[in-house]
């Protein structure tokens, strides 16, 4: 046990964004600043994260929605692309991390029992990385997840829309339900700052989630810490 009576083994996940790791500024200088963090606290924690497909997938997506593709292929090419980006990021971070992500939720915690760090994309059709980020974490004890995104924290309203909305800096499962409901439309490409399934598995799980901006790594590392942080936290 740690101090804060923390199980060693307990991992904590880290659902990183697309649109953080591959943003067309600065990225050969970000991915490695990245991978050396993780590199570092998986020294002391296990960590395992998973990669979004971004601005990538979500073109992919609207294409071929235009090219009348199905739903579940839709959301099979949103998949490959976070893919991509699991296969970049452990690239990046090299050894121990396994080469060659999983593609399956039984693959990854399998895995994620071996290996001290560990990328992976999507797994299946109907959630975004968000939903599996949630599952691992319920299936795993994770002792926290952070959502590492563009925006930093959550808020009243969707900040690039509006200026003006305020973050919110605490809030409980039943409040977040109950603004995922409102703001989700449920089909592939959905945007919101996470994900439904995600969201329920933690709440059951009563694993806190912390929403973070994926670009300030020094207050990624204090959120990945449990420690105080810039965001917003939900339990
Ligand atoms: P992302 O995880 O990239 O969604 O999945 P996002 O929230 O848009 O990601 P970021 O944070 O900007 O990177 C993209 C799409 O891929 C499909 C869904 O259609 C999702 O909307 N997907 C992804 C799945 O169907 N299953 C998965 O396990 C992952």
């Amino acid at each position: 046990m740690t101090e804060s009576g923390e199980a060693d083994t307990s991992p904590v996940v880290l659902s990183v964004g697309g649109s953080v790791l591959v943003t067309g500024d600065a990225d050969e200088r970000f991915l490695p600043d990245l991978a050396g963090l993780l590199k570092r606290l998986a020294k002391e924690f296990p960590l395992v994260i998973t990669t979004g497909g971004g601005r990538v997938a979500r073109d992919y997506i609207r294409l071929g929605r235009t090219l009348g593709l199905t739903e579940t292929e839709l959301d099979e090419l949103g998949i490959d692309v976070s893919r991509l980006n699991a296969r970049l990021l452990a690239a990046v971070i090299g050894p121990p991390c396994p080469p060659h992500p999983p593609t399956s939720l039984a693959d990854a915690v399998r895995e994620a029992h071996r290996s001290r760090i560990l990328v992976l994309g999507g797994t299946e059709p109907g959630h975004t990385t968000d939903g599996v980020a949630g599952l691992l974490a319920e299936r795993l004890r994770a002792r926290r997840l952070v959502n590492a995104t563009r925006v930093p924290g959550l808020f009243e309203r969707d900040p690039r829309k509006d200026p003006t909305a305020r973050r919110i800096d605490r809030l409980d499962y039943p409040g977040f339900r109950k603004m995922i409901e409102t703001s989700v439309a449920g089909t592939a490409g959905q945007q919101f700052v996470f994900d439904r399934l995600g969201l329920e598995s933690l709440a059951r799980a009563k694993i806190p989630l912390r929403i973070v901006q994926g670009r300030d790594l020094p207050n990624m590392e204090l959120a990945l810490r449990g420690e105080n942080f810039v965001g917003t936290e939900i339990r």
